[in-house]
C-alpha cells in the first residue's frame, strides 16, 4: 500500500473519530470520552497529513512544517493550561479567527498558483479555472468574515471592546450591500481574474464581518460564539475544497453544521431570531436600543441583616451568575446552602441558560463545589416558584435576572427570557458596585423595594454571612 492509499484511509478514521466526539461530546457522561475521540482524530489527520505532504515536499520544508508543529502545538498547551474558566469564550473566538485567517490565507494561496501563474502551470486543468476561481472567492469570503468577526467577538469578551451593539445608520443596507457587491465581485473574478477583485472580495469581506459582529449587543454573544464556530467550520470546508482534501471538507462540514444547529438552539433559548442573530440584529433598528438608567434610591444591607433575613425564611433560591465565578464564591455558596438546608430551610438553584460566560458554567461550578444536582434547576423550572419564595439570593449575576429584558421593548435585551426574582418576596443582590452587567445595561431590579444590596466581593460576603449565622 503506498503512503498516499495509507493516509487516505487514516482520513477516513479521523472523520469517524470526529463523528464520535460530537457524539460524546452532546451528554455529561460521556463527554469526556467525546474529548478523548476528538483529541485522537486530529492527531491520526496530522499524521496523516504529514506523510501526505512529505510525499512531495524536500527535507528543508518538512524541517519548517515541523517548526511550525512545534511552535504552535507549545503555544496552544500553554495557553489552554493558563486560561481561566471565565476566560474560555474569548480564547475560542480568538481561535476561530486563526481558523479563517488560515482559510484567507489557504484561497490568497490557490489564487496566487493558479489564476496569476495560469493554469498550464499547475495541476488544475485549464476547464475547471472557473470552478476553482468561484473556490477562491467563496473560501476568501468565509474566512475573512470568520477573521474579523472572530477578533471582535474576542474583544468584547475580553472587555478591550465595549459589548454594546453599533448601530450605524442603515446598518441592514449595508450588509445587505456588502454580500450583492461580493456575489458581483466574485462572477467578475470568475470571468477575468485579477488582483485588483482579490483584494476587493477580501476587503468587503474583512469589513462584513468586523460590523456584523460589532453590531450585535453584549447579551447575545453567546450566540454569536456559536455562529462564529459554525463559520469557522464552513471556512476549514471552503480550504479543503481548494487543497483538495477530503477530511478537511468533512470535518469542517460538521463543525458547520454542528455550530449552526448548536446556534439555533441557543437562539430558541434566548428568545431570538435565527435569522436576526446570522444577519447581525437585522431587524434591530438603530438608535433603537437604550441602556437605561439609574432609577431612584437601592437599599444597601450588610452581612447580618442578610443572616437574620436567612434565618427567618421558609424557601431561599440562590441565583448565580458571571460575579460568582469571578469571586469563586461557588464553596462558601455551598456551605451556605447546608448550613440553611440543616435549619429546615428549602434551599435551590435557578440557573439562567447563558449564565457566567460559557453555557453550563454555573452548573460546573456548583458540581465542583459539591452542590447536589437534585437542587439546580434551570430557569424554566424555578420561574414560577419565585413567587412563593421568602429570599432570592442573587450572587453576581445581572443581565439574567433584569427586568427591563421583559418590561422595556427598548432595551437591548428585550425579549431574552430572565428569571423572575423580583417576584420573590425578598431580594438581596450580591455585587460589587452599581455597575452594568455584561449586556451594558442598567437593571431596574437593584432599585425595587423589596431588593437589598449587599456590596464587596460575592465570596467574602457569603463567608460574613456564613460567620453571622
Ligand atoms: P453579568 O450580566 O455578566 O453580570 C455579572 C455581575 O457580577 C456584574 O454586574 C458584576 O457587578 C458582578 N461581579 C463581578 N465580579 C464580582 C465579584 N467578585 N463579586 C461580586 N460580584 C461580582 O452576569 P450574568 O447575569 O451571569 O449574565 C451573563 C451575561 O454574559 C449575559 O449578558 C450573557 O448573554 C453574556 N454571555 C454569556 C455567555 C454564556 S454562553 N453563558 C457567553 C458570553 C456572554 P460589579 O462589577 O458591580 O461587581
Amino acid at each position: 500500500m503506498s503512503a498516499g492509499t495509507a493516509a487516505t484511509a487514516a482520513y477516513i478514521v479521523a472523520a469517524l473519530l470526529t463523528v464520535m466526539s460530537l457524539a460524546g461530546l452532546s451528554r455529561h457522561e460521556t463527554a469526556r470520552a467525546g474529548v478523548a475521540y476528538g483529541i485522537a482524530g486530529m492527531a491520526v489527520a496530522l499524521v496523516a497529513t504529514v506523510v501526505l505532504a512529505a510525499e512531495s515536499l524536500t527535507a528543508g520544508a518538512i524541517a519548517l512544517l515541523a517548526v511550525a508543529m512545534v511552535v504552535g502545538g507549545g503555544i496552544g498547551l500553554w495557553r489552554a493550561r493558563v486560561v481561566e474558566m471565565t476566560g474560555m469564550p474569548e480564547l475560542i473566538a480568538l481561535l476561530h479567527s486563526f481558523v479563517g485567517l488560515a482559510a484567507v490565507l489557504v484561497g490568497w494561496n490557490g489564487y496566487l498558483e493558479v489564476e496569476a501563474e495560469g493554469a498550464a502551470q499547475t495541476t488544475v486543468a485549464p476547464e475547471l479555472v472557473g470552478i476553482h476561481s468561484v473556490e477562491v472567492g467563496i473560501g476568501v469570503f468565509i474566512g475573512a468574515v470568520t477573521f474579523t468577526g472572530s477578533l471582535v467577538a474576542y474583544g468584547k469578551l475580553s472587555g478591550r471592546m465595549k459589548s454594546r451593539p453599533l448601530t450605524l445608520p442603515g446598518k441592514n443596507a449595508l450588509n445587505l450591500g456588502a454580500l450583492v457587491a461580493f456575489a458581483a465581485l466574485t462572477v467578475a473574478f470568475t470571468v477575468t481574474p485579477s488582483l485588483g477583485l482579490m483584494i476587493a472580495i477580501t476587503a468587503v469581506a474583512l469589513a462584513l464581518g468586523w460590523h456584523l459582529v460589532a453590531s450585535i449587543g453584549g447579551g447575545d454573544m453567546p450566540v454569536v460564539v456559536s455562529m462564529l464556530n459554525s463559520y469557522s467550520g464552513w471556512a476549514a470546508a471552503a480550504s479543503g475544497f481548494l487543497l483538495d482534501n477530503t477530511l478537511l471538507i468533512v470535518t469542517g462540514a460538521l463543525v458547520g453544521s454542528s455550530g449552526a444547529y448548536l446556534s439555533y438552539v441557543m437562539c430558541q433559548a434566548m428568545n431570538r431570531s435565527f435569522l436576526s442573530v446570522i444577519a447581525g440584529g437585522f431587524g434591530v433598528e438603530s438608535g433603537t436600543a437604550s441602556s437605561g438608567t439609574e432609577e431612584g434610591e437601592h437599599r444597601e444591607v450588610d452581612a447580618d441583616a442578610v443572616a437574620e433575613m436567612l434565618a427567618e425564611a421558609s424557601s431561599v433560591v440562590i441565583v448565580p451568575g458571571y460575579g460568582m465565578a469571578v469571586a469563586q464564591a461557588q464553596y462558601p455558596v455551598a456551605d451556605l446552602t447546608r448550613r440553611l438546608v440543616e435549619r429546615g430551610i428549602e434551599v435551590r438553584f435557578g440557573i439562567h441558560p447563558v449564565a457566567g460566560r460559557l453555557p453550563g458554567h454555573m452548573n460546573v461550578l456548583l458540581a465542583e463545589a459539591k452542590v447536589p444536582y437534585d437542587v439546580v434547576l434551570e430557569m424554566d423550572e424555578i420561574n414560577d416558584d419565585l413567587a412563593s419564595t421568602s429570599v432570592v439570593l442573587v450572587i453576581g449575576a445581572n443581565d439574567t435576572v433584569n427586568p427591563a429584558a421583559m418590561e422595556d421593548p427598548g432595551s437591548p435585551i428585550a425579549g431574552m427570557p430572565v428569571l423572575r426574582v423580583w417576584e420573590a418576596k425578598n431580594v438581596v443582590v450580591f455585587k460589587r458596585s452599581m455597575a452594568v452587567g455584561y449586556a451594558g445595561v442598567q437593571n431596574p431590579l437593584f432599585f425595587r423595594a423589596n431588593t437589598s444590596m449587599i456590596f464587596g466581593d460575592a465570596k467574602a460576603r457569603v463567608e460574613d454571612i456564613l460567620k453571622a449565622l
